[in-house]
């Protein structure tokens, strides 16, 4: 069985406050987008992963892809192992769901491998226990997000979007943006979610670059001025925005058409090897041959 496992990208991102034991609540709006990592699946007596591709992940037990395949196997008290073959396109540390993406396609495709009744609210709470992103990207196409990631509401949108997404720097760890960001003197809320949604569902690209924004960039791009750097040049290339996605270190831009996105990724992937033209996507997981083909949710 082989699957895409789609990565995710950032309109908003706003932070509501902050809980007790340290995590922030948000207000996120999310869409999967087509390019993802390929992951295979095939029944073993145990659970093992080997990875292919450019990216490095770690290849143990702490690879979310793993997680994910243990946390199925106890839950429904599975005999059967697997292997799990990733190739990893997306990159690392980036703010892109990679892992979390990894993570929910294990969970999919063991549920049909192994045959297990699991319902779509038993693999989301599981998906919660395995990082805040995982139950987005189960569902993922367009989501707003709240909470620690554990709050989801789908959206119907006729429309897709061309995105220029770069890597202009090394990846950043969640939590240190995070860190940096309760460090701020005057930390940004960020921006108004409802106005992006509105846009989104009305396929209004200009209208939707101006209502992205993401309360993190500030914190992330003192670490990382590259940041900064690279979203003026994705603007200088004819995005109507660029910014930061999720925690960084990646950043994207929305074109207005995909001549326009294909111009611009011309241009960035002669400065940055990382440089990824892809569209926006109506599904988190999906898969390309196996028991039955088409896409699982
Ligand atoms: O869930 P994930 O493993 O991606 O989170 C990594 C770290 O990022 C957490 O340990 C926490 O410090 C920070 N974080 C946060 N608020 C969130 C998500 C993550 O503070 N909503």
């Amino acid at each position: 069985m082989q699957l895409i496992a789609h990565a995710k990208i950032n309109w908003t991102l706003s932070i509501q406050s902050r809980r007790a034991d340290g995590y922030h609540l948000l207000d996120m709006l999310l869409s999967s987008v087509q390019f993802g990592d390929t992951i295979s699946l095939e029944e073993a007596d145990e659970i093992t992963l080997s990875l292919s591709g450019r990216q490095t992940v770690p290849g143990d037990a702490s690879n979310l892809a793993v997680k994910a395949a243990v946390s199925l196997k106890e839950a429904y008290g599975v005999k059967a192992g697997a292997s799990i073959r990733l190739a990893k396109r997306i990159p690392v540390g980036a703010g892109l769901g990679g892992g979390s993406a990894d993570a929910a396609a294990v969970l999919l495709g063991l549920t049909r491998l192994w045959g297990l009744d699991a319902s779509g609210e038993e693999l989301a709470s599981l998906a919660a226990t395995i990082g805040s992103d995982v139950p987005f990207c189960l569902v993922g196409g367009q989501c707003r997000v709240s909470g620690v990631g554990d709050r989801l509401r789908q959206i119907d949108c006729a429309y897709s979007y061309d995105v220029v997404i770069v890597q202009p720097c090394r990846g950043l760890s969640t939590q240190a943006v995070f860190s940096a960001y309760d460090r701020l003197d005057a930390p940004p809320k960020g921006p108004d979610t409802d106005k992006a949604v509105d846009m989104l569902v009305k396929g209004d690209a200009l209208g939707l670059s101006r209502a992205m924004g993401n309360a993190l960039h500030a914190a992330a791009v003192p670490m990382r001025p590259e940041i900064a750097v690279c979203a003026q040049t994705l603007e200088h290339f004819g995005a109507l925005r660029a910014q930061m996605t999720g925690s960084g270190s990646a950043v994207i831009g929305l074109f207005e058409s995909t001549n326009a996105a294909k111009a611009a990724y011309g241009a960035c992937a002669k400065i940055w090897p990382k440089t990824i033209l892809t569209r926006t996507a109506p599904y988190g997981v999906s898969m390309v041959s196996g028991k039955r083909s088409g896409h699982i949710i």
